[in-house]
């Protein structure tokens, strides 16, 4: 998407085919840095440390983290390792696994004079297909906010919530819940976006708000809490976030507080979509409450809060007393009966293992 008139990717490959370049999000929306990453290690690092973040872009990143490893050192042993290796770093979103997995099937077989190049292609083209499938997931997503701006009065907004980011930065590009967001203001629907805040490393205000202005859609920041007295009082017509992981039977593993908003639109009946391409789908997983690992991270996540200081400069700040236990975990499983549909790239799913296996009857386990 674009960043002061240049259309940027998340993650790009750099003239000397070797090492990759990514937005550094830690910094964003105040500063907008760009950062090399040239061994496993710094893949590593900016995956574990969430310099890059987003179940798509973990992946991608990770499959070019597998093409570095590649070009040091080709053999079997090397591409275990560099799969062991990203594979710890975060532990819930599947893209993650996938994009390992997908890696190390395409190179095992091929002998390893041919591994490195083969390796930069085959990561180069899982970048290109997720912007496709988020498009296709826009296309898809952009019909039901068609459906619901069709029953608005005249200057009427379509009002969205969001939690987290899955948006383009979470992704190469597009985003997955912000995909049919962005198409449906393309073309010129209103719609306007309550943007949750998302606490402890408020994603919503740092990086989905910041994308939003920086594409003109109108759109409020909330607070976490702030979406269920919304949704009481009719201000808000559907819900739409992404997912980090989703069962072959429709659970979705997704951003902490996301189950409570979808049992808030559940009681309002507001709608609510995930929105997610397929790598995001783990068949080998049936119950997400009790199968999926949750990621628990620093405490400090919780007892501090970084932003812009008064002299300008990123600071973080303490607001707890020093000593109070925390508890942090990252992402929670909101159950499939409380969603509405899943925004696919082949279509809107039923939440449900029929509905999934549906539109993808080859991946059925
Ligand atoms: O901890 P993060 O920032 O990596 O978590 C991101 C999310 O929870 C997103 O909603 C999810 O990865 C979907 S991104 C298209």
């Amino acid at each position: 998407m674009k960043v002061a008139d240049r259309h940027y990717h998340t993650i790009w490959l750099n003239n000397d085919r070797r090492s990759v370049d990514i937005i550094d999000q830690r910094w964003l929306p105040h500063e907008f840095k760009v950062v090399t990453l040239k061994t496993v290690d710094d893949i590593a690092i900016a995956i574990r440390d969430m310099w890059v973040r987003g179940a798509p872009l973990i992946g991608v990143t990770a499959a070019y983290g597998v093409a570095i490893a590649m070009a040091d050192d080709p053999s079997d042993a090397a591409l275990h390792d560099v799969w062991d290796k990203l594979h710890e770093t975060r532990p819930t979103a599947i893209n993650l696994r996938w994009a390992l997995d997908t890696m190390r099937q395409y190179l095992l077989p091929l002998p390893q004079k041919d591994r490195m190049a083969a390796a930069y292609r085959r990561a180069a083209d899982i970048a290109e297909e997720d912007v496709q499938l988020n498009r296709q997931i826009g296309l898809h997503g952009l019909e039901i906010i068609r459906d619901i701006a069709a029953r608005k009065k005249p200057g009427e907004p379509v009002n969205i919530l969001t939690h987290c980011n899955a948006g383009w930065l979470a992704t190469v590009d597009y985003g997955t819940a912000t995909a049919p967001i962005y198409v449906a203001a393309e073309e010129g629907i209103n719609v306007h976006v309550y943007v949750d805040e998302t606490r402890p490393r408020n994603q919503g205000a740092q990086l989905t708000a910041w994308e939003l202005n920086g594409h003109g859609v109108p759109h409020t920041l909330i607070v976490d809490n702030a979406g269920g007295h919304l949704m009481q009082h009719g201000q808000v017509d559907m819900v739409i976030v992404g997912t980090d992981r989703t069962t072959a039977n429709g659970d979705v593993c997704n951003k902490i507080g996301t189950y409570l908003k979808a049992l808030a639109a559940k009681d309002n009946n507001v709608p609510f979509y995930v929105a997610l391409p397929s790598p995001t789908i783990d068949w080998t997983v049936h119950d997400g409450i009790s199968e999926i690992p949750i990621e628990e991270r620093a405490g400090a996540e919780v007892s501090h809060v970084q932003g812009l200081a008064a002299d300008g400069k990123i600071a973080s700040v303490q607001i707890s007393p020093t000593g109070s236990p925390t508890a942090n975990p990252a992402f929670d499983v909101t159950p499939a009966r409380l969603i509405t549909g899943l925004i696919t790239e082949r279509g809107v799913a039923q939440a449900s293992a029929e509905g999934l296996s549906a539109l993808f009857p080859q991946s059925r386990r």
